[in-house]
């Protein structure tokens, strides 16, 4: 059975017909093709699929795209500032914190989450912020240390 969502995404009202048991992944994927969301375990276990709902982080694997019916997501492709990268996204480059780049947008996702609320981390903070965003290469220093910098520059 399908149902119509209406949702705002990076900022656009949108309004699309989506089978009820869709996730919110799949939605955000294969229903708006905002592909930079990367779809890994499927079990709310690698943040891989993290983008914000009403402006926090959630593994939207594990939430049906019915559930922000009326509501608010952000993907990576929404995150960039009047069509540059933000801040965050250049300390990532900067400190070369991206190595295969299949989970950076979950960790830059997470990280921007958690710049919102503690703007100026601990590196301590920053490991807690991130540590349900897993990163296979093993980038987690560069990764810490992109955070740390786009703390210092907000
Ligand atoms: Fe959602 Fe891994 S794909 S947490």
């Amino acid at each position: 059975m399908t149902m119509r969502i209406h949702v705002t995404v990076n900022g656009t009202e949108r309004e699309v017909d989506v089978v009820e048991s869709t996730t919110l992944l799949d939605f955000v994927r294969d229903d708006l093709h905002l592909t930079g969301t990367k779809e890994c375990c499927d079990l709310g276990e690698c943040g891989a699929c993290t983008l914000l709902v009403e402006g926090r982080a959630v593994n939207s694997c594990l939430m049906l795209a019915a559930e922000v019916e009326g509501g608010e997501i952000t993907t990576i492709e929404g995150l960039n500032e009047n069509g540059k990268l933000s801040p965050l996204q250049d300390a990532f480059l900067a400190k070369g914190a991206v190595q295969c780049g299949f989970c950076i947008p979950g960790q830059v996702m997470a990280a921007h989450d958690l710049l919102q609320r503690n703007p100026h981390p601990t590196l301590d903070e920053v490991k807690e912020g991130l540590s349900g965003n897993l990163c296979r290469c093993g980038g987690y220093v560069q990764i810490c240390e992109a955070v740390l910098a786009a703390s210092e520059v907000s």
